[in-house]
């Protein structure tokens, strides 16, 4: 498993992590994909799987690095303290590695939003903040409100089909040390005809997810590995698929360590452009 530095921590963490939305297989696939080094677990409160993925890290808590997020309605200063109270309670830990807001609320300043972050901190109950679904804007506003920490990421919709970030959101990452954390990598399994378990491929293959079978079969890889690595090979971003079952967790898990190479990542990006 390839490491990436999370933004201005210096902290390593995978290229491949672990998605927990509408997540439901018990512990062991989470248990195999950090076996194989997908060792960061993404979670929310609004997922309502911080409770499963307490039951998976048991035992090895310390192997595991464990980002979970605030709902954008809780982001007054007590309710921050409140849902992050809950969340080391369900997560059975005793510090947050990552505590992310999951979306921007303007209807709460962001400066009292993040001196909640900021205490959590303090406090050493929070190890590192994050944001998701930030602009550009709101990153700027975000980090301009915060006294003594970066932002060391931002987690954001992502995939070969959705590539709206290239304009501005990555750029602006890449620029300031925050690392982008690709959600939905596989366009929630659509890209790989999965969606929510409906296979798909009765009805054929859409013009892209030719391409993205054609590379598959010359690198040997399937297209959900293609899929990932195209993400998380590009510089100071990871992705975090998410998968029920152990043997797709393993799959996952191989989408790193390999390259495609200059040739058919211009053929992807062609495919998918339209
Ligand atoms: N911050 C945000 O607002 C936000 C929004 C959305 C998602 N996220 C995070 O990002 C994570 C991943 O995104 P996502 O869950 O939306 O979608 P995703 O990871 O792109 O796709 C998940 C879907 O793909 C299937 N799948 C996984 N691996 C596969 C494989 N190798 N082959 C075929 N199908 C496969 C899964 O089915 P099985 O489970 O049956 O394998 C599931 O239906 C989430 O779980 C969550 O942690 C964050």
């Amino acid at each position: 498993m390839e490491l990436k530095r999370l933004g201005a921590s210096g902290v390593m963490v995978p290229e491949i992590g672990l998605g927990t939305w509408r997540y439901s297989g018990g512990s062991e696939p989470l248990r195999r994909g950090v076996e194989l080094g997908a060792n960061l677990i993404d979670t929310a409160e609004m997922y309502r799987t911080e409770d499963q993925v307490g039951e998976a890290i048991v035992g090895i808590r310390d192997d595991v690095f464990v980002a979970t997020k605030v709902l954008g309605s809780n982001l007054r200063y007590d309710a921050v303290l409140r849902a992050a109270d809950k969340s080391l309670r369900l997560l059975g830990i005793d510090k947050i590695d990552l505590y992310q807001i999951h979306w921007p609320n303007p209807s709460v300043p962001i400066g009292e939003t993040m001196r909640a972050m900021e205490r959590l901190v303090a406090d050493g109950v929070v190890d590192h903040i994050g944001v998701s679904n930030f602009s550009v804007e709101d990153m700027q506003d975000a980090q301009a409100a915060l006294d003594n920490n970066p932002i060391v990421s931002n987690q954001i919709l992502y995939n070969l089909r959705r590539r709206r970030a290239e304009r501005d959101v990555i750029p602006y990452c890449l620029e300031n040390d925050i690392m982008v954390m690709a959600y939905s990598p596989l366009h929630e399994g659509a890209l790989v005809g999965n969606s929510g378990g409906r296979i798909r491929q009765a009805l054929g293959l859409s013009r892209d997810q030719h391409t993205l079978a054609e590379v598959a079969g010359e690198t040997g890889k399937t297209a959900a590995q293609v899929a990932l690595n195209w993400v998380a090979d590009q510089e100071g971003m990871i992705a975090i698929p998410k998968s029920n079952s152990v043997a797709r967790t393993e799959e996952n898990c191989a989408a790193s360590g390999w390259r495609l190479t200059a040739e058919q990542r211009q053929r992807l990006d062609r495919a998918f452009s339209v």
